[in-house]
């Protein structure tokens, strides 16, 4: 499309050039991230982590829910970004992954904003109450998105946001061979976001596809 420039690698390696660099920690929460089995490629890219940081700051978002956690990256560019005496309430299924998230969220002397929740995230959303959350990012298991959508809708405040990752999902969306789980809740997800008359949205092909959906204020 004409008026949307192709991410290409030299692209996306431009847009790293012109941009602030990571800072010591974060850099070396990814390339530890990048040695372990799961890799980096489930980690928010840099760009997106100062998106992350920009939505929180711009929201004034105090409590902040994060659905998967991993090794902390993206839990850390939100933590950081929260207005004293904010919080991150993140949540993960994954005990060694968020170890590693908690060392680095000491050494960057945010641990105290961040609540981690280890088990299923929908069990943590249900033990959380209507309207507490000021801002929701969606980053864990795929078929889930829907089920996940569905309760960040009535978890956020109005005029709260629900961030959406990964809804492009690698291009699989539009692959009419790709059956997978995964791919079928996101584009359940996509669906119920663009039918809803409750919120406001945005999908934005960044990253892997992200989408803003404000809940309307009341
Ligand atoms: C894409 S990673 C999260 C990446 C993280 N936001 C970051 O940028 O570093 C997805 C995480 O979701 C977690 N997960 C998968 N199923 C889950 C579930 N049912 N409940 C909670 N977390 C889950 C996985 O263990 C994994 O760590």
């Amino acid at each position: 499309m004409a008026t949307q420039i192709a991410a290409t690698d030299e692209v996306l390696a431009y847009v790293e050039d012109i941009s602030p660099p990571e800072d010591p920690v974060l850099a070396e929460l990814r390339t530890l991230t990048a040695e372990l089995p799961g890799g980096s490629a489930m980690q928010v890219p840099p760009s997106e982590g100062r998106l992350l940081s920009l939505l929180v700051a711009l929201t004034g978002a105090a409590t902040v829910l994060e659905i998967g956690t991993y090794t902390g990256y993206s839990t850390l560019c939100m933590a950081r970004a929260l207005p004293p005496g904010g919080r991150v309430i993140t949540c993960d299924i994954n005990k060694k992954m968020t170890a590693i998230a908690q060392s680095f969220w000491d050494r960057a002397g945010v641990a105290d904003r961040i609540d981690l929740r280890l088990g299923d995230a929908q069990e943590t959303m249900a033990g959380l109450s209507a309207g507490t959350v000021d801002l929701v990012f969606i980053d864990a298991d795929k078929q889930s998105y829907p089920a996940y959508y569905t309760r960040s809708v009535e978890l956020v405040r109005p005029g709260g946001l629900i961030v959406i990752d990964n809804t492009l999902f690698f291009g699989r969306v539009l692959d009419p061979a790709a059956d997978d789980p995964g791919t079928a809740g996101i584009r359940t997800v996509n669906e119920l976001v663009q039918s809803d008359t409750r919120v406001e949205t945005c999908v934005l092909p960044f990253a892997d596809g992200l989408t803003l959906a404000r809940k309307k204020p009341a």
